[in-house]
């Protein structure tokens, strides 16, 4: 039997609570959706403390060049330099903890029928807050896998910690010789198999599509955000920030998630009575 959810904390004192205003026909669709998709990015876990990639001098993008670090033809250059790099990020990755946006997302589940997690993150904090089923669009960094997985030649994958622990400096070797790399999805590489036709499916049958903490700008990943949008789904957005999609949106939240994402959840519990 499915373990229930934990009950919501109480909003912390030092944490401002936003105001969501639904109006009478937000609260009805609300209540009547039946099929939820939630589709996060890296903004929902920077209260966790890990940046993000765009927006701020400490995102991540605008210290460093991705084609550098996250490409494969970077790996193929400069092995040990995407190595450690990945090792950095890891190491803040296994030192962060769900905060109460990720905690939120998990009661969120248990008030509708249907309801499926993508994520564009490769930290892994929704599992760890006890979300199920999450689709990882961009692969994780909490597992290495060998190179020569892209090529179909080679399937071997190992905890991404054990393999730096072995290796911190240099990429270490698979069995079959390959270089191990970080199981996240680089630039021009395509998404592991299904996890796209998997999402589409899904933001294509949702009556609520809710969207935390992404700049919208990575394709395909922010195509379902349209997808959904087309399909006629509700399409709540939680982001302080304007995003390059904001404009589909029928209801902006304009804080952070971690604030947001309880608040939110009550909302739509207060629409939803019956839900458990
Ligand atoms: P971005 O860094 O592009 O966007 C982060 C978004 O989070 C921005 O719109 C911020 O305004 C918002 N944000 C910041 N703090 C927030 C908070 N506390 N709560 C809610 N929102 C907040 O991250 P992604 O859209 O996830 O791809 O980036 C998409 C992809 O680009 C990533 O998966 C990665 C990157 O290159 C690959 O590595 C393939």
């Amino acid at each position: 039997m499915a373990t229930p959810p934990p009950p919501p904390p109480p909003p912390s004192p030092s944490t401002p609570v936003p105001e969501i205003n639904l109006t009478a026909d937000l609260r009805h669709r609300l209540a009547t959706a039946d099929r939820a998709v939630v589709f996060t990015g890296a903004g929902v876990s920077q209260e966790s403390g890990l940046a993000t990639f765009r927006g701020g001098d400490d995102s991540l993008w605008s210290q460093y060049r991705p084609e550098e670090l996250a490409t494969p033809q970077a790996f193929a250059a400069h092995p040990d330099r995407v190595w450690q790099w990945y090792g950095w990020r890891h190491a803040g990755v296994a030192g962060a903890s769900p905060n109460a946006g990720h905690h939120a997302l998990v009661r969120f589940e248990a008030l509708f029928p249907s309801y499926l997690l993508v994520t564009q993150n490769v930290d892994g904090l929704h599992q760890q807050a006890g979300s199920r089923g999450v689709v990882e669009l961009h692969g994780t960094i909490r597992q290495a896998c060998c190179s020569n997985s892209r090529t179909g030649a080679c399937d071997r994958r190992m905890d991404m910690g054990k393999a730096l622990e072995r290796s911190p400096e240099t990429p270490p070797r698979c069995e079959c010789g390959g270089r191990l790399r970080p199981a996240v999805v680089w630039f021009g590489e395509p998404l592991p198999q299904g996890v796209m036709e998997r999402a589409a499916a899904a933001a294509g049958r949702a009556d609520l599509f809710l969207v935390v903490g992404t700049s919208a700008t990575v394709y395909p990943a922010a195509g379902l955000i349209e997808i959904a949008h087309r399909a006629g789904a509700v399409v709540v957005e939680v982001n302080p920030e304007p995003s390059a999609l904001s404009r589909l949106a029928d209801l902006r939240v304009q804080a952070p998630a971690a604030a947001a994402l309880p608040a939110l959840e009550r909302e739509v519990r207060r629409c939803r009575p019956t839900a458990t």
